[in-house]
């Protein structure tokens, strides 16, 4: 059986990542090491991490600019056999994030939208709406082109939310959205904004009590853990924990990015969620044992081969 389409709708980066001795101070200038130019944002790291973990033909639907970062990026998306003649060339410059990782891996990143931010609600409708099993997609680009896409999809195909960065999600984009992927973190300002309070630090909460509060919300919710997996929880069952395997964690960056695409491409191919999770979970494991994000995912043969 061929699997379907999945069809990632969201950002494009160009990583500019730089090694810090330690994260600097306001005010403060500090000696890095040498810079890197890397292929990112969630979008594209989660497109590139559906098409390796193999099975399901990827599409990805996002803006770059007409510079040559754009160039690199759809390049970089190509190479791994991701389609990408939905992506708009825009005027603005191509999406950059500022990478500090400092000795003990833990990154500081900042952002800067350029053409990520020109992502409308007609972007890759038609890309959409042909024949897509899943539709994935996460918070780096304007709310209504993930509104607009997740509407758009055909009834049998299901839409995936990575709600990541963090924020309070709109009722119409929870109304569109079969399956939310979290963090913890992600989790607590979901819920404060369903509660209208700051969210934050509410401190530890029991990952199943989160998981079955966010299905107040959505049909399907996977939580991710970091070193602990993740919970995967559906209305009508009790949650299911999926233990990651132990690794060591060299660079974190990406993990979440490589479960939801492996995720989708799973659920894209017939698995079951729990099913779709066991097999995320060992890939996002693997993504933390090697350097950055987009380099760092593997393949679907060194995924079965570290399978339990
Ligand atoms: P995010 O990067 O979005 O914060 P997590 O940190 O929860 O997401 O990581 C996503 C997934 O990556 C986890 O569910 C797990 O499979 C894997 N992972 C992350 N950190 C580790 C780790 N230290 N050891 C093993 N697996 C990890
Ligand atoms: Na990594």
């Amino acid at each position: 059986m061929s699997a379907g389409r999945v069809v990632v709708v969201g950002s494009a980066n160009v990583d500019l990542v730089v090694a810090v001795p330690r994260h600097p101070r306001g005010g403060e200038t500090l000696l890095g090491g040498g810079l890197q130019r890397l292929p990112g944002g969630k979008g594209a790291n989660q497109a590139v991490a559906a098409a390796r973990a193999g099975g399901a033909p990827t599409s990805f639907v996002g803006a770059v600019g007409r510079d040559d970062d754009g160039t690199l990026l759809l390049d970089a998306l190509r190479g791994d056999g991701v389609d990408v003649t939905a992506v708009e060339r825009t005027a603005s410059p191509t999406g950059t994030a500022l990478v500090m990782v400092d000795g003990d891996g833990e990154n500081a990143i900042v952002v800067a939208p350029g053409a990520n931010a020109d992502v409308g609600p007609g972007v890759g409708v038609a890309v959409v709406a042909a024949e897509p099993a899943v539709v994935l997609a996460q918070l780096e680009v304007p709310v209504d082109a993930v509104v607009a896409a997740f509407r758009a999809r055909p009834d049998a195909a299901r839409s995936v939310l990575n709600a990541a960065p963090s924020r309070a999600l709109p009722a119409a984009l929870l109304a569109a959205t079969d399956v939310l992927v979290v963090n913890e973190h992600e989790a607590r300002d979901v819920l404060a904004g369903e509660h209208g309070d700051e969210g934050g630090d509410e401190g530890p909460a029991d990952p199943t009590d989160t998981a079955r509060a966010l299905l107040a919300l959505v049909p399907a919710v996977v939580l991710t853990l970091g070193a602990r997996g993740c919970v995967v929880a559906v209305r009508d069952g009790d949650p299911v924990a999926v233990a990651a395997p132990v690794v060591e964690a060299v660079d974190t960056t990406g993990a979440g990015d490589v479960l939801c695409g492996v995720l989708a491409a799973r659920l894209a191919d017939g698995d079951a969620l729990v099913v779709a999770a066991r097999t995320a979970v060992v890939a996002g494991a693997l993504a933390v044992t090697r350097a950055g994000a987009q380099p760092a995912v593997p393949t679907a043969r060194e995924v079965a081969a570290a399978a339990p």
